[in-house]
C-alpha cells in the first residue's frame, strides 16, 4: 500500500494551481442526471471521490466521457436503473446527491446510505425532511434510502440546522417540483451557490443562493449546458497554511479570494503576510507564528474542513491557542498523530487547547480522514527529520496530485510502497 515519505524542513516556495472544487463538482455531476441532454463540465478535479461518483452514474446508465483530465461530458438520456448501490459509492458522502437529482427527474430513487469521512454522526434527517415536505415518501430499508412521489410539489421548508448537503439536495429536487419552494436557514457555502448557478444554466429558476433564504420556482424540464466548476476553497486554504507552517512564500492561483476571507483573516492574525490579486493569493510567512482562537462555523465563518490545518499550524505558534469545532463532533482524531510528532494539544469535548511547541519531529503516522490527512502532511513538512504517512487514500479522495504539487513547491515528499523504499528515501534526502 502506498504511503508518503516526507523529510521536513524545506520552506515551500512558488506558485500552485488550485483545482476545481470537490464539494461543488460532486452535486453538479449528480445534477447532470436531471436532463436527457448532454452536459459539459470543465475544471473537474481528478480525485477519487469524483471517479467514484462517475462510476456510480455509469452504473445506472449515464454515458460519461472525458475530453481531457479535467473536462467531462455526461449524457443521462439512457438511465436504466434508479437504484444506486454499488460498493464504492457507499464510501462517499456525496452519494446522497443522486437521491435529490433522480427524485427530481423520475420522482423515485433508491441510494445506499452515505459513507464519507468518519468525523461525526453525519445525520441525513434534514435531507429526508426536505424530500418529505416536497411530497415524497421516504423510508430507510436494507441500507438504502428509498424515496418516491406521485408528484413533487413546492413547499416552505425551515432547516433545523445549517446543512450544505441538505440545502443542495432539496434545491435539486425542488428545481423539478411543481410550484414554489422556499428553503429557510439554508447553507451559504460557495459550492451551494455554484450548484444553484449550474442548475440555473440548465433552465432552473433559483434565487437567493448564497443567502439563508433560497427560493426555487419549479420548471418542467432542464436542458443541457456547459459549465466550469469554481476553484476549491479548501485545497487553496490547505496550501495557504502549508506556506504558513513551513515559513514559506506560496501563491495559490486560480482562486476566488472572496471565498478565502476567513482563512486569510486567520493567517494575518497569526503573523503571516497575505496579498490578494484578482484570482490569486500570496502567503508569506517570515515571522514566528502567533497564537489565536478560532471556532468553525458555516460560511462565511471559518470552515470545519480547515480546522485540522489551522490546528497543525497553531501547534507551532507561540503561546496558547484555542480551536473550537462546532460542526462535527468527532473531528480531533488526528490530534493523537500530531502528538506523536511533538505537539502539545489537549482535547476537551469540542475544543482543542493548544500549547505551542518549538518544533515537530518526524514520526510514523496514520491518516484518519481527508482533511486531517492534509494537515498531518503539512505538519510533517515542517518537522525535523522524516515522517512516514500511512493511509493516504483518504487524501487522494479530495486532493489532486497533492504530493506532486507540494514537491513543485520544494517539499521533499515521495510515494513509497515498502519499508525499503522509505529507507532509500531517507538516505537520498538525508
Ligand atoms: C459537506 C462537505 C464537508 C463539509 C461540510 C460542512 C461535501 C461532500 N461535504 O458535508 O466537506 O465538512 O459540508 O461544510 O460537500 N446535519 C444534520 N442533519 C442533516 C444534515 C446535516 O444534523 O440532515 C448536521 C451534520 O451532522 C453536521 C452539520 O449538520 O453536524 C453540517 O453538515 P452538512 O453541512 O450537511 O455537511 P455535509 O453536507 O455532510
Amino acid at each position: 500500500m502506498e504511503q508518503y515519505a516526507i523529510r521536513g524542513g524545506n520552506p515551500l516556495v512558488g506558485d500552485v494551481e488550485i483545482a476545481g472544487s470537490k464539494n461543488a463538482v460532486l452535486p453538479i455531476l449528480a445534477a447532470c442526471a436531471m436532463t436527457d441532454e448532454t452536459v459539459y463540465i470543465d475544471n473537474v478535479p481528478d480525485v477519487w471521490d469524483v471517479k467514484t461518483m462517475l462510476d456510480a452514474m455509469q452504473g445506472i446508465g449515464v454515458t460519461v466521457s472525458r475530453a481531457n483530465r479535467h473536462k467531462a461530458m455526461l449524457n443521462a438520456q439512457d438511465i436504466n436503473n434508479l437504484i444506486v448501490e454499488n460498493e464504492a459509492i457507499k464510501k462517499i458522502r456525496a452519494s446522497y446527491y443522486l437521491l435529490g437529482a433522480l427524485l427530481g427527474r423520475y420522482k423515485m430513487a433508491q441510494v445506499v446510505l452515505p459513507g464519507g469521512c468518519d468525523i461525526g454522526s453525519r445525520a441525513i434527517d434534514q435531507h429526508l425532511k426536505g424530500f418529505r415536505a416536497l411530497g415524497a415518501e421516504v423510508v430507510i430499508e436494507h441500507g438504502l434510502i428509498k424515496a418516491k412521489a406521485r408528484r413533487l410539489v413546492g413547499s416552505h421548508i425551515y432547516m433545523d440546522g445549517v446543512s450544505v448537503g441538505a440545502t443542495i439536495n432539496i434545491m435539486m429536487a425542488a428545481a423539478l417540483a411543481e410550484g414554489r419552494t422556499i428553503i429557510e436557514n439554508a447553507a451559504k457555502e460557495p459550492h451551494v451557490v455554484d450548484v444553484a448557478n449550474f442548475l440555473s444554466s440548465m433552465g432552473a429558476n433559483i434565487k437567493g443562493a448564497g443567502t439563508d433564504v433560497v427560493r426555487i420556482k419549479g420548471v418542467s424540464r432542464l436542458h443541457g449546458t456547459e459549465y466550469t466548476i469554481i476553484p476549491d476553497q479548501i485545497e487553496a486554504g490547505t496550501f495557504m497554511f502549508a506556506a504558513a507552517i513551513t515559513k514559506g512564500d506560496v501563491t495559490v492561483k486560480n482562486v476566488i479570494p472572496k471565498h478565502l476571507e476567513s482563512i486569510t483573516a486567520k493567517l494575518l492574525e497569526i503573523g503571516c503576510e497575505v496579498k490578494e490579486k484578482d484570482d490569486c493569493i500570496r502567503v508569506v510567512s517570515s515571522k514566528p507564528l502567533m497564537h489565536t482562537q478560532v471556532k468553525t462555523l458555516p460560511y462565511p465563518g471559518f470552515p470545519t474542513d480547515m480546522q485540522p490545518q489551522i490546528t497543525a499550524a497553531l501547534a507551532l505558534a507561540e503561546g496558547t491557542s484555542i480551536v473550537t469545532e462546532s460542526i462535527f463532533e468527532n473531528r480531533f482524531k488526528y490530534v493523537d498523530e500530531l502528538t506523536r510528532m511533538g505537539a502539545g494539544i489537549k482535547v476537551e469535548g469540542n475544543t482543542a487547547i493548544i500549547n505551542g511547541v518549538e518544533k515537530y519531529t518526524g514520526a510514523s503516522i496514520t491518516v484518519p480522514d481527508l482533511r486531517a490527512g492534509a494537515a498531518l502532511v503539512i505538519a510533517a513538512l515542517a518537522a525535523e527529520g522524516c515522517t512516514m504517512v500511512d493511509d493516504i487514500k483518504y487524501i487522494e479522495r479530495g486532493y489532486e496530485d497533492f504530493h506532486i504539487k507540494l514537491r513543485n513547491l520544494g517539499a521533499q515528499i515521495e510515494l513509497v510502497e515498502t519499508e525499503k523504499d522509505y529507507q532509500k528515501f531517507k538516505l537520498k534526502t538525508g
